[in-house]
């Protein structure tokens, strides 16, 4: 299980509330802007014009050149995107699907969905077997597992609307990444071991996977990659959707018993939507609308904390982290219930946002614990009628671009397109496979989430923007499946309610709860025995994990000055 590295050698006790919290690690002083022409990247990279963070330091160079040869936070994000897909194939994708939200140089913002669609010929039950029970692994490996891919389409439907550079040069870092090699670092090599049979028995030809294994320090070449990535540069998104890449994909799922077809592929559209606004703690949040369930949670939590006074409490005490995990049982409850792609299912947005519907939530919060079993939805009338991975961008024309994407398990469906080189998802298991069953993310689902042609699955991902007086404060977003929403939500909290510095916020140690299963799982080895102690006996059970997220984000200080900070979790590393 991969600790979070310690940064200095001391550890702080934070004496909370109700006794000693967490064990956190705590840089002392961050380091100074150094003056360079060279490239810079880092875990915390302070910037006066523009700065890149992503999941990676290739692609973050990726964007930071397209920056510097005077294109926009849009181009960057191209770059960025199509980097990641080479050298993170953990969850940079063209196999896959993600949400943008920008906020752009004039402060309005725009929403774009490309988010994977089921295909046509899915069905309600197509993962339960003739008993009606749900087949294990079929949502999440192999060709059924796969939704029709949506970044494509998505990012090449931003460049079109907001790029200014063209797309050759946007992608030349990709193709130069996939023709010359990455080279692999320990934990690239450590998640590749964990799918490494699956990815042998699937596929005849893995390039980041060959007979023999893998070792810290490899290069890895993806030649046929190169050339889809060149095909697109060419030709453009038709190329995937309708050329010699649909043909592959078509042809990948016909061998092995997938559902995909070149209408579907053809048919496929992103889809601009309207950002979710709320206010609370005197900050503007801005976050991703349905299919994401997270900007309606994030938001959900964010206002209960305000009624409950939640700034009131001491940071991270026993008495904080519990009326935290109350809010989040309250808008898991919801997301189970509600949410689902709107094209399909009525969500009542504004209603589960209102001051009302929230205060009426809280009708139950009386200080001590709910137990899930107990807690269920909220009644909302209805109107009439751990793999992803998340980027930021800011350029020195104002726009701030964060999108988060996806293959949904680390390398997706674990099945490449054989010939063109990529990954496909495996985002089928987004939906509810069967009412009340849990996905491989332990959330539960019901009708609204059910399996559908054309149907957009629920998802967690939550890029975020916060903005204070009219002014951008904060970008953020992260993988983590379900845990999402809840890290998103602790890093504003900890940034705009409690005042922490980026770089500190997005170290501390996480905790979460998805009101099912009722239990708080928190990061193993950074919460102090006695705070866990005293939430036990609060009637919380505890459930240890493994680091939870690897947030990416740009906060803004007063003096205007950006900082880019990656999680120490990771490989990240923002740069400018
Ligand atoms: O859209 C979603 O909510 C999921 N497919 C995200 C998966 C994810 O974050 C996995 N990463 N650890």
């Amino acid at each position: 299980m991969r600790q979070i590295p310690l940064i200095s050698s001391f550890r702080i006790f934070l004496a909370g509330f109700a006794g000693i919290t967490v064990l956190f690690s705590c840089k002392s002083s961050l380091p100074s802007e150094p003056v360079s022409h060279e490239i810079i990247t880092g875990k915390y990279v302070p910037a006066d014009s523009q700065v890149v963070v992503s999941a990676r330091a290739e692609a973050t160079r990726a964007g930071v050149m397209i920056l510097r040869k005077g294109g926009n936070a849009f181009d960057a994000a191209v770059a960025v995107h199509f980097a990641l897909a080479v050298c993170y194939p953990q969850a940079g994708n063209i196999g896959g699907g993600g949400f943008l939200l920008a906020r752009k140089s004039d402060g309005t913002y725009v929403a774009l969905d490309f988010r994977e669609t089921a295909p046509a010929a899915s069905t309600e039950n197509m993962f339960r077997d003739e008993r009606d029970q749900v087949i294990p692994k079929l949502s999440t490996l192999g060709a059924l597992a796969s939704g029709v891919p949506g970044s494509v389409a998505g990012i090449l439907e931003m460049h079109e609307k907001y790029g200014s550079l063209p797309l050759d040069i946007l992608l030349q870092s990709a193709i130069d990444l996939a023709i010359h090699g990455y080279v692999l670092t320990a934990l690239d090599t450590m998640e590749l071991y964990k799918v490494g049979r699956e990815l042998q028995t699937r596929n005849s030809y893995v390039a980041f996977w060959p007979s023999g294994g893998v070792l810290p320090g490899d290069t890895i070449r993806q030649p046929d990659l190169a050339r889809t990535l060149q095909r697109i540069a060419q030709y453009g998104k038709k190329e995937f959707y309708e050329g010699l890449t649909a043909d592959l994909l078509v042809q990948c799922m016909q061998r092995h018993g997938g559902i995909i077809t070149r209408e579907d592929l053809q048919n496929y559209r992103p889809v601009w939507r309207e950002p979710l606004f709320a206010d609370a703690f005197g900050y503007r949040f801005v976050s991703m609308p349905p299919p994401s369930s997270g900007g309606i949670a994030l938001l959900q939590m964010l206002k209960m904390a305000e009624m409950v006074r939640l700034d009131t409490l001491p940071h991270l005490g026993t008495a904080y982290i519990s009326r935290v995990v109350e809010l989040e049982k309250r808008a898991y409850a919801d997301r189970a219930f509600y949410l689902g792609d709107p094209a399909f299912v009525q969500v009542p947005v504004q209603e589960l946002l209102s001051d009302v519907y929230l205060a009426q939530r809280l009708v139950n919060y009386t200080g001590v614990p709910l137990p899930s079993a107990v807690l269920s939805h909220g009644k909302a009338s209805f109107p009439e009628s751990e793999q992803t991975t998340h980027y930021c961008i800011a350029d020195r024309f104002g726009n701030v671009v964060n999108i988060t994407t996806t293959l949904n398990s680390p390398y997706g469906s674990c099945l490449l397109v054989n010939g063109a080189g990529f990954l496909l998802n495996n985002e089928m298991d987004d939906f509810s496979a069967k009412p009340g069953v849990p996905n491989q993310f332990g959330l539960v689902g019901n009708k609204a989430n059910a399996v559908a042609p054309g149907k957009r699955m629920l998802s967690s991902m939550t890029p975020t923007i916060v903005e204070k007086d009219g002014k951008v404060s904060l970008a953020v977003g992260t993988p983590g499946g379900a845990t999402i929403i809840t890290s998103v939500f602790q890093i504003c909290l900890d940034v705009e309610v409690f005042g922490l510095p980026l770089y500190e916020s997005v170290q501390l140690p996480r905790f979460h709860h998805q009101w099912l299963p009722d239990k708080i799982w928190v990061e193993d080895g950074h919460f102090h025995p006695d705070t866990l102690a005293i939430l036990e006996k609060m009637g919380y059970t505890i459930q240890p994990r493994s680091p939870i997220g690897r947030v990416e984000a740009i906060s803004w200080t007063s003096g205007g000055i950006m900082e880019g900070v990656a999680d120490e979790r990771g490989d990240d590393a923002a740069g400018r």
